[in-house]
């Protein structure tokens, strides 16, 4: 059982705009309202984990800006330890550029600002959380460089590593993906990284089994409406959505990695972690925005026990 997770990614100030449709280029449109949210996959996955519960740290970057400020005193008061975020006064902090429409569609443009600074010298504040049997969460938001570095930190120090292939890109190296314990790629991800259309089952499980024979241990495929697929080094299935009003799906994807990662930390097996990790998505689906839709301890447990009664 792991007694902590540290996160090792990015951190953004999301601009939100809500509007009746997404607009097409060239056209201006009119939307419904506007807020700022925090945000970044990075801090995302940070605050869901802490919301269950568990003792998480983020190691990471923000600008030397007002937006920094804001950002870390956003985590500090979710109960995320900071101490190793840098403030970046060459940069300004990482922001998303968000549009949601009426139908819970959404654009996303990332400016990674100092997100885009993490280097070395990063590691070297990284590495001293890393111990056995933490876990440590990664997401694509960062260099690539340094995020094969933290993996190998991490195997080094007998950590567990979760990466969360997002965005979606398909140059990942091929000596980072023996250093994953568990990849957890949706289906635009998934596909980038296999190289072929992910379109059926079948072809589900063979992406699977093409990411093991690189190296990954476990392989767990977010398909959104239609649940997931878990491939393990001893079983394979899939699994079931948590069929829910989805209002924004911002961060439904931090908010799943967020739930397996609590689980697993509290010594769940796989199958458990998978269900706490998609009871997390479906809630972050019903409320607005990345870091404001994320599901606490309490609430969590009460879907759960909602949907499952005894099987929770
Ligand atoms: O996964 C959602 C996140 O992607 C947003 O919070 C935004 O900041 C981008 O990083």
């Amino acid at each position: 059982m792991a007694d902590s997770a540290i996160v090792f990614g990015s951190i953004n100030l999301d601009l939100v705009a809500r509007t009746p449709r997404l607009p097409r280029a060239g056209e201006t449109l009119l939307g419904h309202s506007f807020s700022t949210i925090p945000g970044g996959k990075g801090a995302n996955q940070a605050v869901a984990i802490a919301r269950l519960g568990i003792s998480t740290t983020m190691v990471g970057r923000v600008g030397g800006d007002q937006f920094g400020q804001q950002l870390l005193s956003s985590l500090q008061a979710e109960k995320v330890h900071i101490e190793d975020v840098l403030i970046d006064n060459s940069a300004s902090s990482g922001v998303a550029m968000i549009a949601v429409d009426d139908r819970s569609e959404n654009h996303i443009i990332v400016i990674a600002g100092a997100n885009g600074n993490v280097n070395d010298d990063d590691i070297e504040r990284l590495i001293p959380h890393l111990t056995p049997g933490s876990l440590l969460l990664l997401q694509l938001e960062i260099p690539l460089a340094v995020i094969r570095l933290a993996a190998q930190a991490a195997k080094t120090a007998g950590a567990m590593v979760i990466l969360d292939p997002a965005p979606a890109r398909s140059d990942i190296p091929s000596d980072l993906y023996p250093l994953i314990d568990i990849i957890t790629p949706n289906i635009v991800e998934v596909e980038q990284l296999v190289g072929f259309p992910v379109e059926s089952p079948s072809l589900t499980s063979e992406a699977a089994s093409v990411l093991q024979q690189r190296g990954v241990k476990t392989v767990l495929i977010k398909l959104g409406e239609n649940g997931g697929f878990c491939a393990t080094p001893e079983e394979a299935f899939f699994f079931p959505v948590f069929r829910v009003e989805a209002i924004d799906t911002v961060a439904a994807g931090d908010a799943f990695n967020g739930g397996l990662a609590a689980a697993l930390a509290e010594g769940y097996s796989i199958r458990e972690a998978v269900t706490w990790g998609a009871a997390a998505g479906a809630l972050s689906a019903t409320k607005s925005g990345a870091q404001s839709s994320l599901p606490d301890r309490q609430t969590l447990m009460e879907f759960l026990e909602q949907r499952l009664g005894g099987e929770a």
